[in-house]
């Protein structure tokens, strides 16, 4: 009996014993990842496993980023694990990291998510030789395809009037803008990368657009967090992230449908558009072994997905803000009226600037090498966030920074360009639709003010407040359309 109890003893015992050694051992080795290397940014001190990346709220990131630069200075540092992020703040060192140090930032970091969507293909989350090919192909292929000259401002002039009669066949009936500015600013991407625009009651595309819309958010969301920091358990467990591969597995189907149709009646001498012009690169004997049908698709999938989110996020805002502001809406409405008048289509030469501000921490780069940054050492493979927002907060920059001023990009009545002001971040990597995004921009925003009065429908409150995915966008909100 005595015998007995002492063995259950021993066995209880031993068991936590193990358990005791092994959180031990798993702590010293956490503790032994997290020693941060000499002359790195000071930043918040990491919880065990967890690290120090939860200072940074994943759904107000421009906000915590703030408040922890305010803490620790323009750059700080934080950490889970091996992985090292360094987040950089204010006009002269984000181009400091962007511009003049920019071959050692070039890269995007990898991540378990990102690997599993688009592996180390396309244009946004490649990296070496296949980026650098596939942007200067995209690049080349955009510009021959019309970006910068006129039949591309026609096509969206064009667009912009069928965003503008489905917008009136709404009487100025309280509606939700978002599919409709969706469908519009997609269908230049799509008519450039896929040859067609799509009708805005196309229940097909409609759907696709929705899959896009979900797909960013969730991307944005804890759960796609948690997979990036637990890949190996949350690959077993349930939940959204699964929802998160499930529709981008669909959009990938719907553009694979689109690559293998243009290879049906592909006609080498008449590329029609950027698939086209893939299938011809591909053909070619000396093109570089990365020109492949998987590349073809991730490229193309890029572009739809960072051609259509971004603008048609900033043009929502726009619109917001001038409900929002109608005091600030009737002096646009002036204006228009003086210069382009009721009658004509606004065109480039008319042109204003009404961007703000979306993707408030950048897209992440890798550093490609050690390097040193404002005096601080920062390791190869970092991964570097440089805080966008930060430059219009920078009270050395703007004269009213908390403000929603569009005088700042005014000086007697004319536009002034802001060196502060980089939506589209800068260097080697910037934005690649930069040019075309601008024209978006200006001619459907410029229309659809020209045309309409937008107000809150009655006794409803706008809200500014936003919601997180790969863009900043505002929460749905609803609005109504008078004609003038
Ligand atoms: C308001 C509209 C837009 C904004 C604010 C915006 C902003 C950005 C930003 C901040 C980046 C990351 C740059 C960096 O890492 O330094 C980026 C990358 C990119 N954008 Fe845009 N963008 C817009 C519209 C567009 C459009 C219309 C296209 C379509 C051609 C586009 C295509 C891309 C691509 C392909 C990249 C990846 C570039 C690379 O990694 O080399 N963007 N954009």
């Amino acid at each position: 009996m005595l015998l007995q109890l002492l063995s259950v003893l021993w066995e209880a015992l031993s068991l936590q014993v193990v358990l005791v050694f092994l959180a031990t051992f798993l702590l010293i080795a956490d503790y032994k990842k997290q020693i941060r290397p000499r002359n790195y940014p000071p930043g918040p001190r990491p919880l065990p496993f967890l690290g120090s990346t939860l200072h940074l709220d994943f759904k107000k990131p421009q906000i915590s980023a703030r408040k922890l630069a305010e803490k620790y200075g323009n750059v700080f540092g934080l950490q889970t694990g091996n992985i090292k992020i360094v987040v950089v703040n204010g006009l002269h060192l984000v181009k400091e990291a962007l511009v003049h140090q920019g071959e050692y930032f070039v890269d995007r970091p990898k991540s378990p998510v990102l690997d599993k969507i688009f592996g180390s293909l396309g244009l946004v989350f490649s990296n070496g030789l296949i980026w650098k090919h596939q942007r200067r192909f995209a690049l080349t292929t955009l510009r021959n395809f019309g970006l910068g000259k006129r039949s591309l401002e026609e096509r969206i002039q064009e667009e912009s009037r069928y965003l503008k009669e489905a917008i009136e066949a709404e009487k100025g009936q309280p509606f939700d803008p978002h599919f409709q500015i969706n469908n519009a600013v997609s269908n230049i991407i799509c008519s450039i990368t896929f040859g067609d625009r799509f009708e805005y009651h196309d229940s097909r595309f409609q759907k696709l657009l929705h899959l896009l819309d979900e797909a960013l958010l969730l991307q944005g969301s804890v759960w796609s967090m948690m997979y990036d920091l637990f890949p190996y358990v949350m690959k077993y467990l349930p939940g959204p992230h699964h929802t998160l591969f499930k529709k981008w597995g669909q959009l990938k189907s719907f553009v694979r449908g689109i690559i293998e149709k243009h290879k049906e009646d592909w006609n080498p001498s008449e590329p029609r558009d950027f698939i086209d012009a893939y299938l011809n690169e591909m053909a070619k004997e000396d093109s570089a072994s990365n020109f492949h049908e998987e590349n073809l698709l991730h490229s193309a999938l890029d572009l739809f997905l960072a051609g259509t989110e971004t603008t048609s996020t900033t043009l929502r805002w726009g619109l917001l803000y001038m409900a929002i502001y109608p005091d600030i809406q009737a002096k646009v409405q002036a204006e228009i009226d003086s210069v382009i008048g009721q009658s004509r289509q606004p065109a480039m030469d008319d042109r204003d600037r009404i961007i703000s501000n979306i993707i408030p921490l950048n897209v992440p780069r890798l550093t490609t090498k050690d390097c040193t940054l404002a005096g601080f050492h920062i390791p190869k493979d970092t991964i570097l966030l440089t805080n966008l927002t930060s430059l219009l907060f920078d009270e050395d920059e703007w004269e009213t920074p908390n403000v929603f001023n569009p005088g700042h990009f005014l000086e007697n009545g004319q536009f002034r360009k802001r060196e502060a002001f980089l939506p589209f971040s800068a260097g080697k990597r910037a934005c690649l639709g930069e040019q075309l995004a601008r024209t978006e921009l200006f001619i459907f925003f410029t229309a659809l003010i020209q045309k309409f009065t937008f107000q809150a429908p009655k006794n409803e409150t706008l809200s500014r407040e936003f919601r997180i995915g790969l863009t900043v966008s505002p929460l749905p909100y609803r609005i109504c359309a008078f004609s003038r």
